[in-house]
């Protein structure tokens, strides 16, 4: 950052500029009471956690670790719940075991919670059988249900959103620490769906591999199991989106003579928000978190450029990811292009691929999905092109879940249109069901190996 910049900049920079998506509050006075409390609240993580998370991410950057983020496109309230944040956190980890398996490189886990609660929409009003109402922006703001009441933004959600991203922060922070019994045990991972799929021996031979590792750990380690001897190390993310919680909990810290925004580890902005001259690139800016910003084909290369020399100025290594997002369909054609637009700047960022929000589709009946076999070829082609254009692809961010949902069809399991029904739950984007997920991470893990050791065609 350039010295005169951070002088000038404070958490409230932004408001000068435009801001998109942000609620529209009736009551003035109850919001600036809401912002002054979350300012005085404790942080909800703090910068030397922070401070690592950016060097583990720089050793991505050069080609060193690997990062997975992952979580729901919306976290709700009412599941806050210890049984769910737990199913959550245990994919994560069975994710990052097996991406652990198949790269060889340390994996950062990064999820998508503990704060995912505020939402972009594409218009403001929603309209059902002629009726108009704001639309839902994301537990934060406001409720889901069709109904008036439930429609209004609520400055007293900011503070409920505050303390259940705590409450779920600090149950992460409990598991990780003590370690989940049961996830170095792969024996004991629900993988019945291996029995549904083509690929059902190469998976096996995945798992079967992993405990053999793990094993071997144990009884080199005298019988300690790998968390005992390692704590899990767990970071959270959220969608930097709503500029009036994030200023509330950005704070100078004077040992690091920087601002921290202490609300979340590494806060992404939106592909809605990202405009060059807009609120959001001027908050984010100032802000000393390692970053993402979401990247998609309307980004021309002057605006890409501008993005990665005002969020990046020193060219910081960790500092900022580009999450690229360009579909199936798209991303031939997009990413070798953004890859020579960022390599002209001279800067370095970490490339991810997020192969969700390209690749959203409605359904026969209706519903929003994604399928299962555009998400891998998205993903597939991005390590392929980041490969050809000696670029490296340094993660992936995953809407999922631990539960058993059916949102996005195929998979082992061959979902369908017609299963989405049974258990469709997302308040927004549709997510990886556990079995989805853990199929994704064993197919990356091949994914990301050099050619010659790949199993795959
Ligand atoms: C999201 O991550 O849920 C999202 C809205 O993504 P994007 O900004 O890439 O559309
Ligand atoms: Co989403």
């Amino acid at each position: 950052m350039r010295t005169t910049d951070t002088i000038s900049w404070q958490p409230t920079s932004w408001t000068t500029r435009q801001a998109q998506q942000q609620p529209r509050y009736d009551d003035d006075g109850e919001l600036a009471n809401v912002i002054a409390q979350l300012s005085r609240l404790p942080p909800i993580v703090v910068s030397w956690e922070i401070e690592t998370l950016r060097e583990r991410l720089a050793n991505a950057q050069r080609g060193n670790a690997f990062l997975l983020m992952g979580g729901d496109c919306a976290e709700t309230f009412e599941d806050c719940e210890s049984d769910k944040i737990a199913t959550k956190l245990k994919i994560l980890l069975q994710m990052s075991l097996v991406l652990l398996h198949g790269l060889k490189k340390p994996i950062i886990r990064v999820g998508r919670m503990a704060g995912q609660y505020a939402k972009p929409r594409s218009a403001d009003t929603e309209t059902i059988d002629g009726v108009t109402l704001p639309s839902f922006r994301g537990a934060l703001v406001n409720r889901p249900e069709f109904v008036p009441e439930a429609r209004i933004a609520d400055p007293e959600l900011l503070l409920r959103g505050y303390e259940r991203a705590a409450l779920t922060l600090n149950f992460v922070r409990a598991l990780s620490d003590g370690g989940f019994s049961d996830l170095h045990h792969p024996q004991y991972w629900d993988l019945g769906f291996l029995n549904h799929s083509p690929l059902k021996n190469q998976y096996q031979k995945i798992v079967d591999s992993i405990a053999e590792s793990l094993e071997f750990f144990e009884r080199v380690s005298g019988g300690r199991a790998p968390h005992e001897v390692t704590a899990v190390d767990f970071f959270a993310s959220h969608e930097g989106l709503h500029l009036l919680y994030e200023q509330a909990q950005t704070r100078f810290i004077p040992r690091q003579k920087r601002w921290y925004n202490l609300s979340t580890h590494m806060p992404w902005i939106g592909m809605r928000t990202a405009q060059l001259d807009g609120a959001h690139v001027e908050f984010f800016r100032g802000i000393a978190n390692p970053i993402g910003v979401k990247i998609g084909a309307a980004m021309d290369d002057g605006w890409l450029q501008g993005l990665v020399t005002t969020l990046n100025p020193q060219n910081l290594p960790g500092r900022l990811a580009l999450i690229h997002r360009f579909g199936a369909k798209d991303i031939e054609k997009s990413l070798p292009r953004a890859i020579a637009a960022v390599r002209e700047t001279g800067q370095q960022v970490l490339w991810i691929c997020d192969p969700m929000h390209g690749n959203t589709e409605t359904s026969s009946g209706g519903l929003k999905t994604r399928r299962f076999e555009n998400i891998m070829r998205e993903l597939e082609l991005a390590f392929r092109l980041h490969a050809e254009h000696g670029s490296y692809l340094g993660g992936v961010h995953i809407e999922l879940t631990g539960e058993d949902v059916t949102e996005c069809t195929g998979g082992a399991r061959g979902l369908t249109d017609g299963d989405l029904q049974r258990a469709y739950r997302s308040t927004v984007d549709p997510r990886l069901n556990y079995e989805q997920s853990l199929e994704l991470a064993m197919l990356i893990g091949d994914l990301g190996k050099p050619a010659v050791n790949r199993s795959t065609p």
